[in-house]
């Protein structure tokens, strides 16, 4: 599974790259806004500290000025990928610069019906926003599984990437219901080491080390 990690913080990103946690990265507006920084300055220092793909959204609604930013956006770098809405006119943004060779995150995904008409616009990626489904008493996991059996009774390429990720089970069962790709916060990644039985175990390592007088170095 590969990880995306969805901020636009360069010092928590750097810190899970140096780990060889971060297959590529994802932002939004909302990221943007809370990182404080220009959109076009941010996303280039993610492009040269990251090799992956990169999410870059349009701020346009309409398809003919999300292309021409989407082109913009390409230029910052070879490992961007557009990141589009899920609307009509996303879809026709998504099919111009998918057919110029360009990556593309469609976004906002919150049916199997949308996954499908992004996979027929050439989505390289589409992002269903499982956390959100959830707080309308949905259950995000379940269409993570339908667009799962769908791409693969039709052999769709377009990358399943779960996003909307808010909990370490969340990660789990994305895992286990074949997401291509998860992205999430930088604090539900990190939570991902905790296990109070590894806490209990090595306490008991420690008293022991101490006990011995156990040294190695
Ligand atoms: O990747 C999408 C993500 O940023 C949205 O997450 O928690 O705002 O629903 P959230």
């Amino acid at each position: 599974m590969k990880f995306f990690v969805d901020t636009a913080e360069i010092d928590a990103i750097a810190e899970l790259n140096d780990l060889g946690m971060v297959d590529g990265v994802t932002t939004n507006p909302s990221l943007i806004k809370k990182s404080g920084r220009d959109i076009i300055e941010v996303t280039k220092e993610i492009c040269e500290l990251v090799d992956g793909p990169v999410s870059a959204e349009v701020t346009a609604t309409d398809a003919e000025e999300m292309i021409a930013e989407g082109r913009k956006l390409v230029e910052i770098a070879g490992n961007i990928a557009v990141k589009v809405p899920l609307t009509w006119d996303g879809l026709k943004a998504c099919k111009a610069l998918s057919d110029d060779g360009h990556m593309v995150n469609v976004t906002l995904c919150f049916s199997a019906n949308q996954a499908l008409l992004a996979a027929k616009a050439g989505a390289t990626f589409i992002s269903p926003f499982i956390g959100r489904l959830d707080d309308i008493n949905l259950d995000g996991l379940d269409l993570i599984a339908d667009i799962r059996a769908i791409y693969d009774n039709y052999g769709y390429e377009t990358q399943i990437l779960a996003a909307s990720i808010r909990t370490v089970n969340h990660v789990t069962q994305c895992a286990l219901l074949g997401a291509d790709v998860m992205t999430a916060p930088p604090n539900v990644i990190k939570a991902m080491v905790n296990h109070p039985l590894t806490d209990k175990g090595l306490d008991a390592f420690l008293a022991d080390i101490k006990a011995a007088g156990i040294k190695i170095l």
